[in-house]
């Protein structure tokens, strides 16, 4: 059985810290999905991750669509969250709802996310109440990272550790199901984890947060550079360089393939053919 939202903030009343992880791909999802993480994040961090842009900026509806289906078909027990890329939900209500539903449709998730809080809160009221759940997202913003200056801690000032705070209320307000809290400095992530009902996830938002979420190629030491707000678990990146390098060295020296990995057929066909 899936997990679902009331789970997710029942998780919070009883003080059980909730992970997230991000994942592109059938395999990779599957891995993340038997450990038994409970959230799965398609985020448009794949631009980067996956596609190799500098920002989410260029994903497209056809290219999420596309992963999160990959995501859900790896996946039986987490709730799968579809990330709503750039201006996807901006744009007009009825844009957002019909972006909304193509996630649901489309791809069998089970969530979407969006960014933004007082500007996107009447969105996300709509598209709770047409029954898609929906994760909210605010503090640093990537789809909003030229309007930002950059990749930077947001909330440092009263007014935008004030508006952090009316921000997180209104998704509340609204309906969301959870808020990520990106790039807040730990004790404003803390204060707003304790003024809302429903969970906050944090990613550089300190562990005063109902949850943590990262993006996984940080975590297996895959990405450019490890970002301050991240740990890498594991040096994935260094175990592929060895399996291509043994292939790689195998095929030149023709130690691969063997009679192991090759087909036998029967001598008499192959007889009359020469
Ligand atoms: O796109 C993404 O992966 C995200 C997480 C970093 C929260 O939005």
């Amino acid at each position: 059985m899936r997990v679902n939202i009331v789970q997710i903030k029942e998780m919070k009343q009883k003080g059980e810290k909730i992970a997230m992880l991000t994942a592109y791909d059938y395999s990779t999802a599957k891995i993340v999905d038997q450990v038994g993480v409970p959230l799965i994040l398609v985020g448009d961090s794949l631009g980067m991750v996956v596609l190799g842009y500098e920002n989410p900026i260029p994903v497209t509806m056809d290219v999420m669509i596309h992963h999160t289906k990959a995501v859900v078909r790896g996946t039986s027990n987490a709730l799968v969250i579809g990330d709503m890329p750039f201006m996807t939900y901006t744009i007009s209500t009825e844009d957002a709802l019909r972006n909304a539903a193509r996630f649901m449709q489309e791809t069998g998730c089970q969530s979407v996310k969006l960014e933004g809080g007082v500007t996107v809160a009447a969105t996300v009221k709509r598209i709770v109440q047409c029954g898609i759940p929906v994760c909210g997202h605010i503090g640093l913003t990537p789809q909003s990272v030229h309007q930002l200056g950059g990749w930077r801690v947001q909330g440092k000032t009263p007014e935008a550790a004030s508006q952090l705070l009316k921000d997180a209320l209104a998704l509340e307000e609204a309906g969301a199901f959870a808020v990520v809290l990106e790039q807040v400095p730990t004790p404003l992530a803390a204060l707003i984890s304790k003024k809302l009902g429903i969970p906050t996830i944090g990613i550089g938002a300190g562990n005063g947060c109902d949850g943590q979420v990262l993006v996984i190629h940080d975590i297996f030491g895959l990405s450019d550079r490890v970002p301050k707000l991240a740990k890498k678990y594991a040096d994935v990146g260094n175990l592929m360089r060895q399996a291509v390098t043994g292939y790689y060295t195998d095929v030149r020296s023709g130690a691969f393939p063997t009679d192991a990995n090759s087909f036998t057929m029967d001598e008499s066909i192959l007889a009359d053919l020469e």
